[in-house]
């Protein structure tokens, strides 16, 4: 090759051109942080995010396969783009994400206007999968696992802010009868213990003032040298300078006193926030389900929390109309939301998932009896949390401030117990923890007046 056409091939950090990527996200954290990652990385190459498709050369679909319906609204969005595809030559569309991962090569069958498929384990390979695309035009589908390759990653962030989301795992190995997760994010692996101090260290430096602990089953944390999450949360607090810590999700079964130990010690950085899915009130189901714990144990857990922290705000999830799911064990699952005082729940009907157990479980639910359930759950939910709303009234809150807006000149953030809070006060006040004083209060959000 002439030396004049190699200088025509442009490096990976030009191949963006300085055009627009867009990026549409379903599902959880881990998808919300994966997409950053996306960004951060194409930002590399010379791309920039826009708020639009239309202003796009690049659309990323980072999707979700937790249930039917997000699956589903990624067919519908990728269907929106096909005009803009057939206009505009240029444009390059890719799914990334969980369905990328369940579908790999029979997605491009079934949608052939996709360039490219990425699998959960393939986000680093994207500069290279979108140089391909872009220069060659040929579609790239890359969805294999890295089972053995050790989860070294560090958090790719471009603007942290005041609070932000480090995982610490990745993958899951519980195999819970109902979820597809175990096979779109392969199995679970743990980032080494010293990566995760340098990690969070180097965000405190950055200006972030809390992280929280992204990871399926955060509890079975182990790090190489065999220290598990209450070991990591410990040295997490001591050793760097972060000023809150969060984590989720927790997994009930690996729930235990030694991390409850360590949190009751370290309050002053652990928030006493857990989110302690449940799934189901019935031990019945939960057997069938395989959640490796019974109602009583679930309880007992619950007992065990507020005896060592008094003052632990608990959130939960349910799936309602799990198959073979009576009506008496449907009401057990009512009866421990009356039980468990949780401020927050997130409900849903069951989902038949591919490649899960349950899915070929002979008893399926009709949707009309789920979404009776369902509506059943949420309408006890929404009386218990507009009380336990009211209880804040009149309370002095710590909140760490994270956001102004110029229109309302008002601040807001989060308190302790992970309740958004607003108030007068302005933008100095972003990364600062103030008291508040709570004057209106519903579930999700709260008015408050500054305590000076
Ligand atoms: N790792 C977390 C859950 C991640 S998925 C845990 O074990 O708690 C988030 C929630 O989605 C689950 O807690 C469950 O309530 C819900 N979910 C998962 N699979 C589902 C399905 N097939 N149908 C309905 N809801 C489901
Ligand atoms: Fe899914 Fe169960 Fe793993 Fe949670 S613990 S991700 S519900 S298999
Ligand atoms: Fe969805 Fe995958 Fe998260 S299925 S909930 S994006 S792990």
């Amino acid at each position: 090759m002439h030396t004049a056409e190699l200088q025509s091939i442009p490096t990976l950090t030009q191949i963006g051109q300085g055009e627009g990527v867009y990026i549409s996200t379903y599902g959880c954290q881990m998808n919300e942080n994966d997409s950053e990652r996306m960004m951060s990385l194409l930002e590399m190459m010379d791309f920039h995010s826009v708020p639009t498709p239309e202003q796009a050369s690049l659309i990323i679909i980072n999707s979700c396969s937790i249930r039917e319906k997000p699956v589903h609204k990624v067919h519908s969005e990728v269907g929106r783009y096909r005009k803009m595809k057939e206009a505009n030559p240029r444009l390059r569309i890719g799914v990334t994400g969980c369905v990328a991962q369940q579908e790999k090569d029979q997605l491009r069958a079934d949608i052939p206007l996709l360039d490219f498929v990425l699998g959960t384990d393939a986000i680093d390979s994207l500069p290279e999968v979108i140089a391909r695309v872009r220069l060659n035009n040929e579609p790239v589908v890359n969805a294999r696992f890295q089972h053995q390759a050790p989860y070294h990653i560090e958090t790719l962030i471009r603007n942290p802010g005041v609070s932000t989301f480090v995982n610490i795992t990745k993958g899951c190995d519980n195999f819970c009868t109902f979820c597809v997760v175990p096979f779109t994010r392969g199995r679970e692996r743990s980032r080494p213990l010293q990566h995760l101090l340098t990690d969070v260290q180097k965000l405190v430096d950055r200006g972030v003032r809390e992280v929280t602990l992204l990871g399926q089953n955060v509890n079975s944390y182990e790090s190489e040298c065999g220290v598990n999450f209450a070991g990591l949360l410990k040295q997490l607090a001591r050793q760097t300078g972060i000023e809150r810590i969060r984590y989720t999700t927790s997994h009930p079964k690996d729930f235990n006193e030694e991390l409850m130990d360590v949190m009751a010690e370290h309050q002053d950085k652990i928030m006493e926030f857990i989110h302690l899915p449940v799934q189901s009130g019935s031990s019945e189901v939960l057997e069938r389900m395989h959640r490796g714990y019974s109602r009583d144990e679930y309880l007992g857990i619950v007992e065990m929390i507020y005896s060592r922290l008094p003052n632990a705000v608990l959130s939960t999830d349910i799936i309602v109309g799990f198959p073979g799911e009576t009506e008496a064990q449907f009401q057990q699952t009512m009866s421990l939301l009356n039980e468990v005082a949780y401020e927050n729940i997130f409900a849903f009907a069951y989902s038949p998932r591919p490649f899960t157990k349950a899915q070929h479980f002979s008893d399926q639910i009709s949707e009309s009896v789920k979404s009776q359930r369902l509506a059943q759950v949420l309408a006890l939910h929404k009386e218990t949390s507009y009380a336990l709303a009211k209880q804040y009234l009149g309370q002095s809150l710590q909140i760490l401030v994270e956001k102004f807006d110029d229109e309302t000149g008002r601040v807001s953030g989060r308190s302790r117990q992970n309740k958004s809070v607003y108030f007068t006060g302005g933008r100095e006040l972003i990364g600062q923890t103030v008291t508040v004083h709570i004057q209106e209060a519903l579930p999700l959000v709260m008015r408050g007046e500054r305590v000076v």
